[in-house]
């Protein structure tokens, strides 16, 4: 299908934007933004000169740049990196041709409070950090002249977060070019009221801006297969102009499902047509599966069983900071999927929308939340500000944004609401769960709306507006059992779970001495390590919450809870719990900042994958005759057998609920082995050997190819290795980095959550024997090296190709 419509040309820099031939233009508008920090009177202007500004691309985050210091506080605990307010301008051209056009800019979210003006006239305001927005430019716009936009962003009142939040444009942009005929932002509405083998019902909801314009057209719709053949058509007259949206049904025979293990994706074309011409063309991903959730048996997808077996995750993406990258999102998701990971929640705020693009691809269930906080705060700057006068928008944007992915199955309306109250007089809690049930409700019936409940006592006021589908439960996997007792009949949903604290790397004894830290949620940590570190051993947690082991071990034993979210998936930048100074980021994390699996990634791949597994930890460099705990997370076996120096240690296989085994040996240097068996065959080996001195660098990139965009990236591993090639446990080598090629070093890091290096430097020290450097692509094929050297150690150098 061709269809030349026209061609008209954008350009910025000499760039043309615009060189395709579809009645829809959606052209990234991230390129050759200035940016300065600070406000100044007059910088919204077109004629303001902003010649000496600094120039970059979108998605940016200017925080993720500045210094770390006790002084900025991103939350209570922490964050560590300053806010504050910056501008960004950027000019462009719009040929004459262009007019007669609607023309809009679209951000997918700019923290916080931004304001955009074009050609010096204010388009408006939007206070949510993490909502998508549009402004009309048509009626402002110089035709045949050049056009400036400006946007304030202002993140100076802090703290407005408990998290790192990152300042500025630091979601995607685009510039929209439509016919004046054009299907509305978000204007369609797919649904599939009804699922079989044999076939599946597709109604599409479509709402069409045509101004004051009440002629006829013709709407076709199209589904199209995964290999874009045509299964099905519809064609009708309509009339457009009336305010209501254009219902069309289509039936597919023989549905292909969309499921976690096999994210299978149609579209639905949308084609406007106005005397034979195509005056618009709209694509909706569609992605055709059936589920529900039981009181008593949990979740089914497609029929079928299973759990939701999810994690929390904040939005940032580690050393990038809050600034989106596809491929860094893609990467996280990418290391979840490997541990068996099939569910996501968007704590506490609508997602980028390319991360629900990339869950529809790979297979995920969405729990798509909204807020943290309703009308009562969590820090003194934050959203409840704007409740009153933006919530009710801004969740019907979230929706309208998000109800055709089919990875979204369930909305969350707020996560540990200070209104859930207790037994006080009041109740507001209930009036606003049914206020905000009801906005969802309006636009999307399809899925189940929840809240994250901290309170999961009888009394909790948003369970009580009898108003919810699910009822989330954070944290509390002792009460699951009571759950019919204290909400007789009603579905749950474990939203929120675990909050264990480890240290990539860090391992303190005994293994099954548990640390809880601090002991009471209220009560500052009185014990912790002088180092900052929490071990690694599974054997650490926060007071609400549990071992990775204890909750995992209730919820595969309950059919009742229908899914589970540990938080998190990744450690992100702020709320260092247990600690505070220096330390600037979470221990929660499965993964640490850097994307790095701590051990307990092993055991939830053990219990969630098919595929075998066989891990020990800790590392083997201790002091001899030390009492060292060796655990082993294994799968696919009946048992495992230890070996230290060649000398068994035992068998041993997992008793009753146990998703580990341990042996208490006395250290001696030399080689640890573990041997996994099923009925008596061998099934992996696994050896670790004590270290000697460090002697030279390993680099690892994750991916050598990668497209030559400027924005795709290789995660390069450095590991600080001994003579033979064993990783040094505790290496702590300051790495420089060398590039050669068309590409940049985006960011290193460590992991360590008490790091005040900068992320954005060619050089980083080593944490636990790791670090990483984040090369981004430029636009130019070429070959690039990177070199990683140390003093006293060997360089090492790794090639990445960049591809057109
Ligand atoms: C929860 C909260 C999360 C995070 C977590 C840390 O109560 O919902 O946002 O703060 O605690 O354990």
């Amino acid at each position: 299908m061709t269809y030349l419509v026209l061609l008209f040309a954008f350009s910025s820099g000499g760039i043309n934007l615009f060189a395709q031939q579809h009645p829809r233009q959606e052209v990234d508008f991230n390129k050759g933004w200035k940016f300065a920090l600070g406000d100044q009177p007059g910088w919204s202007a077109t004629d303001f000169n902003d010649k000496s500004w600094r120039t970059l691309n979108l998605p940016h985050d200017w925080s993720i740049e500045g210094k770390f210091d006790q002084k900025h506080p991103a939350t209570v605990g922490g964050g560590a990196l300053p806010g504050g307010t910056g501008w960004y301008r950027k000019q462009f051209q719009v040929p004459a041709t262009a007019k007669g056009k609607y023309i809009a800019i679209d951000f997918d979210g700019v923290y916080r409070n931004s304001e955009v003006w074009i050609n010096g006239h204010y388009l408006g305001k939007r206070p949510n950090g993490y909502i998508a927005f549009r402004y009309e430019l048509t009626k402002y716009l110089r035709y045949g002249g050049l056009n400036t936009i400006a946007v304030k962003v202002d993140n100076a009142q802090q703290p407005n977060s408990r998290w790192y939040s990152g300042s500025g444009i630091y979601r995607d942009v685009k510039l929209i070019t439509l016919n004046p005929i054009h299907v509305a932002q978000w204007g369609s509405y797919v649904t599939t009221p009804e699922v079989s083998n044999q076939s599946v019902k597709v109604d599409v909801a479509l709402q069409v801006n045509s101004g004051t314009n009440k002629q006829t057209a013709v709407l076709k719709t199209i589904v199209l297969d995964a290999d874009k053949k045509v299964l099905a058509t519809n064609t009708q007259q309509v009339q457009l102009g009336t305010g209501q949206p254009i219902n069309t049904t289509l039936l597919i025979k023989n549905p292909i499902r969309w499921s976690v293990d096999h994210p299978y994706l149609y579209t639905v074309q949308s084609q406007i047509l106005v005397n034979g011409k195509l005056l618009d063309r709209y694509d909706t991903p569609l992605g055709i599966r059936s589920f529900s959730f039981n009181s008593h048996k949990g979740f089914t997808l497609n029929g079928k069983a299973m759990k939701i077996r999810g994690v929390c995750m904040h939005h940032d993406l580690g050393a990038l900071g809050a600034a989106f990258n596809l491929r860094a999102a893609e990467r996280q998701l990418e290391i979840l999927k490997s541990m068996g990971v099939n569910g996501i929640r968007t704590s506490h705020n609508p997602p980028a929308k390319a991360l629900l693009e990339l869950c529809d691809k790979m297979g995920f269930i969405v729990m798509d939340e909204a807020f943290d906080m309703w009308e009562k705060k969590k820090s003194e700057f934050d959203y409840h500000l704007d409740w009153a006068k933006w919530h009710k928008k801004d969740l019907e944007d979230q929706i309208l944004r998000d109800r055709n992915h089919p990875s979204v199955m369930m909305w969350s309306v707020g996560n540990e609401i200070p209104e859930q109250g207790g037994t006080g007089a009041d109740t507001s809690g209930r009036v606003i769960t049914r206020s905000l049930v009801a906005i969802v409700k309006s636009l999307d019936k399809t899925r189940p709306i929840t809240t994250g409940n901290n309170n999961v006592e009888a009394n909790n006021n948003l369970v009580l507006s009898g108003a919810l589908d699910l009822i989330g439960y954070n944290y509390n996997h002792d009460k699951w059992k009571d759950f019919h007792k204290t909400y007789p009949g009603q579905k749950l949903i474990a939203s929120e779970t675990t909050s264990a604290l480890q240290t990539r790397g860090s391992y303190d004894m005994k293994s099954d001495s548990a640390r809880i830290w601090p002991v009471r949620w209220d009560l500052p940590l009185l014990t912790g390590n002088a180092d900052f570190s929490c071990s690694a051993y599974d054997n650490c947690y926060t007071p609400w919450g549990s071992s990775h082991e204890q909750t995992l071990q209730a919820f595969e034993n309950n059919p009742a809870v229908s899914g589970m979210f540990v938080w998190t998936g990744f450690d992100y930048l702020g709320e260092p719990t247990p600690y505070t100074w220096p330390a600037r980021s979470s221990y929660f994390g499965i993964m640490d900042l850097a994307g790095f699996p701590k051990d307990v990634y092993h055991l939830y791949k053990s219990a969630w994958t098919d595929k075998p597994v066989l891990h020990i930890l800790p590392h083997w460099n201790w002091k001899a005759g030390q009492e060292i705990d060796v655990i082993s997370y294994y799968s696919q076996a009946d048992e495992a057998e230890l070996y230290l120096n060649g000398v068994s240690q035992g068998k041993k296989s997992k008793q009753g609920q146990d998703m580990k085994v341990m042996w208490r040996l006395t250290y001696a240097p030399g080689e640890l082995k573990a041997v996994s068996r099923k009925a008596g065959k061998i099934v992996l080996e696994k050896i670790i050997r004590t270290a000697g001195a460090p002697a030279k660098l390993e680099l690892i990139a994750d991916r050598s190819t990668i497209k030559a965009d400027g924005k795709d990236l290789s995660f390069v591993t450095v590991r600080v290795l001994d003579k033979d090639g064993n990783l040094i446990p505790n290496a702590d080598q300051l790495i420089s980095f060398k590039l050669e090629g068309e590409a940049e070093i985006a960011a290193v890091d460590n992991g360590s959550p008490i790091s005040h290096e900068s992320f954005q430097a060619n050089q980083r020290k080593a944490f636990n024997g790791l670090a990483l450097a984040i090369i981004k692509a430029g636009e130019k094929a070429s070959d690039v090296t990177l070199t990683a050297s140390s003093v006293g150690l060997q360089s090492a150098t790794v090639a990445i190709q960049l591809k057109p």
